[in-house]
């Protein structure tokens, strides 16, 4: 063979072992609720799409699904029966982070983060001014509260009031609710999706309605960075599910991130978040779901504190399609 063949072929195949190296390093991973959009997503990344834009694809899909009961359409309302979504986005190349709360007319929550990451010089726009970024961005003003969400949140209501409470409602104090609306179905889910793309970078995007009666105007851990969603390329990404309350008194999502930039494997700092909050005393403790991958396409999801494992989404390139798979009890 000439030397020329040889160095053709030397090429040929360095350009397949490099292809093959970057292609084997993606990750496509999402909660239980991530059902409608995880193959779009997927789709999206195998032809190389920025990781935040394939992820917002898929996460349109599930806020658009009436039977994801805890995320967008499907989600339950505030104790005043109004819809109220947050939701966050973290570019990890980066570190750009965008995040909506209390937004109300358009369930598209991580499109409108996206927006602020990329439109605004903030990090967070919650309420009215929320609503006015969907509607410049072009997003229709959407009939959020879907009719059977309506009409369960409004038994509830009438069962916890007295016939004059209810007589005078919303006109009456709603503290003395929160001890006995917590969260009648046990709906504390939200969808998070993460992700390493085809140039490297590792991204994360989260969505929720967040807990049903909730109190107006509560933001969980959705969108607050470093708590419910965090994200570096040169380590890894970290989401969060079910108590928010919990990741953000911990920062739990931050802590596993710098964790493993001080060193820690993906297990051990996995492990580190979950010990803060298991050493958290007072306020409100339930449970939490912790999602992590690491920057070699490892990665790790552990149910603290609940009576069943979560299950999640895993994709990688040696999958032909998304495979649901159970988090670890601890
Ligand atoms: N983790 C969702 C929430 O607490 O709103």
């Amino acid at each position: 063979m000439s030397s020329a063949a040889l160095a053709s072929m030397a090429m040929t195949s360095n350009k397949t072992m490099s292809q093959t190296t970057k292609e084997d390093n993606m990750i496509l991973l999402s909660n239980a609720t991530g059902w409608p959009g995880i193959e779009t997503t997927a789709d999206h990344l195998k032809n190389g799409m920025y990781g935040i834009d394939a992820m917002i694809e898929g996460i349109n899909k599930v806020e658009a699904e009436p039977k994801v009961r805890s995320v967008g359409y499907g989600g339950w309302p505030n104790l005043l029966g109004v819809m109220e979504f947050d939701g966050g986005v973290m570019d990890g190349s980066t570190r750009q982070v965008g995040a909506v709360g209390a937004l109300k007319h358009t369930y598209h929550a991580a499109q409108v983060a996206r927006a602020v990451m990329q439109k605004l010089n903030h990090v967070m726009v919650t309420g009215d001014g929320a609503d006015r970024l969907a509607a410049e961005i072009g997003l229709p003003k959407l009939n959020t509260l879907l009719e059977n969400s309506k009409e369960v949140w409004l038994k509830k209501v009438k069962d916890l009031l007295s016939a004059e409470e209810f007589e005078k409602f919303p006109d009456i104090p709603l503290v003395p609710l929160n001890g006995a609306i917590t969260d009648p179905e046990k709906v504390r889910d939200t969808t998070v999706f993460m992700c390493k793309d085809s140039n490297q970078g590792i991204h994360t995007a989260t969505s929720t309605s967040g807990w049903g009666w909730k109190y107006p105007g509560r933001l969980g851990d959705s969108p607050i960075a470093g708590a419910g969603f965090y994200a570096d390329s040169r380590y890894g990404a970290a989401a969060c599910t079910h108590t928010g309350e919990m990741a953000i008194r911990t920062s739990a999502s931050r802590t596993i991130i710098l964790a493993m930039k001080l060193g820690y494997s993906l297990g051990d700092a996995v492990k580190l978040a979950v010990e803060e909050v298991a050493s958290l005393e007072g306020g409100f403790l339930a449970g939490l779901v912790i999602h992590a991958i690491d920057n070699k396409g490892g990665h790790k999801v552990v149910s603290y504190n609940l009576d069943k494992a979560g299950k999640y989404w895993l994709w990688k390139p040696s999958m032909s399609k998304p495979e649901l798979m159970e988090s670890e009890m601890v």
